[in-house]
C-alpha cells in the first residue's frame, strides 16, 4: 500500500510546489505542517532534546504551528528568540523576543556571538531558496553564534537541494553532535542536520 500511495503523494506535493506560495501555504501548510513524521519527531524529540540543554536560542521562521515551539525551548531556562521575515507572521513569534528580518541579514539584527542554538527549519525552499541565498544566511548565521554552537538545519527534498552537500557551509560549519539525534538524517521528504559553528 505505502508503495503504491508513495509515488502519487510526491507527485501530488511537487504539482502543489507549483502553485503560488501563499495559496499552497493558505490550503495545505496547517495540514502538512502538523501531521508529517518529521514535524511530530520536531516537536516530540528534537525541541525537548535542546530544551534541557538550554542556552541561547534563535527559532527562524514562524508560523501558527509553531507558536508553542519559543515556550516550550526555554522550558529550562533558556532564552528563545523568534526571527521571521514577515510582519504579519511576528503573532507566531515568542511575545518580547521577536525580531522582523531577513534572515541573510541576522548579522545586521543579533549581536556578534549571541546564541548558543539556531534552528533554521524550513527556510531553505521556502523563502532562501538559491544558492547564493543559502551560502548568505550561512555566513550570518556564523556571526551570530558562538564558536562551537550548533545549527539545526532542516530542508524538504522536493523543495531545496542538499545545501550542506552543495558546500555551502563549510566555511564557518562542521558536522555537528548532539547527544540522542543523529547528525543527519532523513524522515519521509525531511532532512535534518546537526551542524556546528567552527572554533
Ligand atoms: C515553511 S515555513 C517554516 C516555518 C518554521 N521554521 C517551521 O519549521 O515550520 C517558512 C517560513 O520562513 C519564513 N522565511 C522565508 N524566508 C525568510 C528569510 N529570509 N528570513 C526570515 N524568515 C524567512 C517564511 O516567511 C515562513 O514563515
Amino acid at each position: 500500500m505505502e508503495s503504491l500511495t508513495k509515488p502519487f503523494r510526491t507527485l501530488f506535493k511537487k504539482s502543489v510546489a507549483l502553485l503560488p506560495k501563499k495559496m499552497q501555504k493558505k490550503l495545505f501548510g496547517y495540514f502538512w505542517a502538523m501531521r508529517s513524521p518529521d514535524r511530530v519527531f520536531l516537536v516530540k524529540k528534537i525541541l525537548p532534546l535542546f530544551a534541557k540543554n538550554g542556552g541561547t536560542m534563535l527559532w527562524v521562521g514562524c508560523e501558527r504551528y509553531t507558536r508553542t515551539y519559543s515556550k516550550l525551548l526555554e522550558k529550562n531556562e533558556g532564552t528563545c528568540w523568534t526571527l521571521e521575515l514577515e510582519a504579519d507572521q511576528a503573532r507566531w513569534g515568542n511575545p518580547g523576543r521577536h525580531v522582523i528580518g531577513d534572515l541573510t541579514k541576522a548579522d545586521q539584527l543579533f549581536p556578534t556571538n549571541e546564541f548558543d542554538v539556531v534552528f533554521c527549519n524550513g527556510v531553505f525552499g521556502w523563502g532562501i531558496n538559491t544558492a547564493e541565498g543559502q551560502r548568505e544566511a550561512f555566513k550570518a548565521m556564523a556571526k551570530i553564534m558562538k564558536p562551537g554552537a550548533t545549527l539545526l538545519l532542516g530542508w524538504n527534498t522536493y523543495r531545496s537541494e542538499d545545501p550542506v552537500a552543495l558546500d555551502l557551509s563549510s566555511e564557518w560549519f562542521e558536522a555537528g553532535s548532539v547527544q540522542g539525534l543523529q547528525q543527519k538524517f532523513q524522515l519521509g521528504e525531511h532532512v535534518y542536520e546537526t551542524l556546528k559553528k567552527r572554533d
